[in-house]
């Protein structure tokens, strides 16, 4: 992805936004639309039997999604598609603490089980997500952590969850947005209830702890807000990839970097220089690379479903024809794959009030722009 590419959709971007705004202030610009639509790029392609999966193993990539119990379980013709598409699921949210630990001493591990068995019986990979994080974490445990008590509870946690699935998972990730540059805290770490107790060592301890678990799972760092040319991803991709120095150099069994790749609509300050740096940076550590939470935030962007469908595209376009120039990346993983279920149409509300479009499928399970463009950029990434 050349620099010029990136300045032409940035141009592009600004004019329709323009134009947007130009459509609200007067009914006359509803004409220039249409003529912005054409300056976007088209997104279609012939090759539509294929799936998301198809396009990726070609190129030795594994495509995937997130999804859960709730909906897996009740909405066949999603399933349907859900296989049809993705080698690997995620669990969303059903592996989370405040999902598994109704109370300090019980594990409730019904909805985890089924996901397991529909993976097992659809031949998907399943990977987990997530041992340790700051959020979903129960009542209870807010309630009674204190650096006596943290150890025994993560490495109890740990040891219960990833034995309970040894051998069956893909990876797991184990430590999950341990970065927070903005809390102020020693090396860029987030002041979270595991860093009060226990400070960084909570992270070697979680990575030793699920690889005396599972022994052959790929164990994870996952974290976010690092796709972007902007003084707080600089930021966030330094103390990362310093972590990621710091753990490695002490013999931590960490084996892939997680790049959540949460991508804003409206935000064009892509550079593809410093995010291809950034990831031989972790590569060159021995580290695998996941693309683990892929989604595009479409507020601010207009509402015409046309075009925005189109600009949510072109951003998975050129966000992974930068990304799979990276031999080490080996999956690229969706955070849910249609509009009818994403966490974004609660967390990322449009003004206009209409229902928000940033994953693959509609909400009616057809093809947007976004597959051809994911399809499209697995087709011409390099191979593996
Ligand atoms: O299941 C309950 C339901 O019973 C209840 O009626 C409803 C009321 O609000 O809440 C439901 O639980 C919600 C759950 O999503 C399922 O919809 C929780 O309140 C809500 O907090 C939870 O949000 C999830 C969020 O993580 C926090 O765990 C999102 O679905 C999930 O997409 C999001 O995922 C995170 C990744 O784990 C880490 N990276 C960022 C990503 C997006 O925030």
């Amino acid at each position: 992805m050349s620099w010029r590419c990136l300045r032409k959709r940035r141009n592009v971007l600004q004019l329709c936004l323009g134009a947007v705004a130009g459509v609200t202030a007067s009914t006359s610009a509803n004409a220039e639309v249409p003529r912005l639509n054409a300056l976007v790029k088209e997104f279609t392609d012939s090759r539509v039997d294929g799936s998301l999966r198809q396009f990726a193993s070609r190129k030795q990539l594994i495509y995937g999604a997130a999804s859960g119990y709730a909906v897996l379980s009740s909405d066949p013709a999603f399933s349907a598609h859900f296989v049809k598409e993705c080698e690997i699921l995620v669990p969303e949210n059903d592996l989370k603490w405040k999902r598994l630990r109704p109370t300090a001493d019980e594990f409730d591990f019904a909805a985890a089980d089924w996901l397991l068995k529909f993976a097992q019986t659809h031949r998907l990979q399943i990977r987990g997500h997530t041992l340790v994080w700051h959020l979903s974490l129960p009542d209870w445990l807010k309630e009674t952590i204190n650096s006596q008590n943290a150890e025994r509870l993560l490495v109890k946690h740990i040891e219960t969850v990833v034995g309970r699935y040894a051998g069956k998972m893909h990876s797991w990730d184990v430590v999950n947005e341990a970065i927070e540059p903005g809390d102020e805290q020693p090396n860029g770490l987030r002041n979270s209830p595991w860093f009060q107790a226990l400070g960084e060592d909570y992270i070697e301890l979680a990575f030793r702890a699920a690889a005396e678990a599972d022994p052959n799972a790929l164990l994870t760092y996952n974290d976010y807000g690092l796709e972007y040319d902007t003084p707080e991803n600089d930021a966030r991709r330094d103390a990362t990839l310093k972590l990621l120095e710091r753990l490695k150099s002490d013999g931590t069994p960490v084996h892939a970097f997680g790049m959540q790749s949460h991508l804003d609509g409206v935000e064009t300050r892509l550079n593809p220089v410093k995010l291809q740096t950034f990831l031989k940076d972790i590569a060159s550590l021995g580290l695998k690379i996941m693309v683990t939470e892929l989604d595009v935030k479409d507020v601010g962007l207009p509402a015409a479903i046309a075009l925005r469908d189109r600009l949510v595209a072109s951003a998975y376009e050129e966000y992974l024809n930068i990304v799979l120039n990276e031999p080490a990346v080996i999956a690229v993983l969706t955070w849910g794959l249609s509009d009818r279920y994403t966490w974004l149409s609660r967390f990322s509300r449009r003004e206009d009030g209409l229902s928000v479009r940033p994953l693959p499928l509609g909400v009616d399970l057809n093809r947007k722009p976004a597959w051809n463009a994911i399809a499209r950029a697995f087709d011409t990434a390099p191979s593996r």
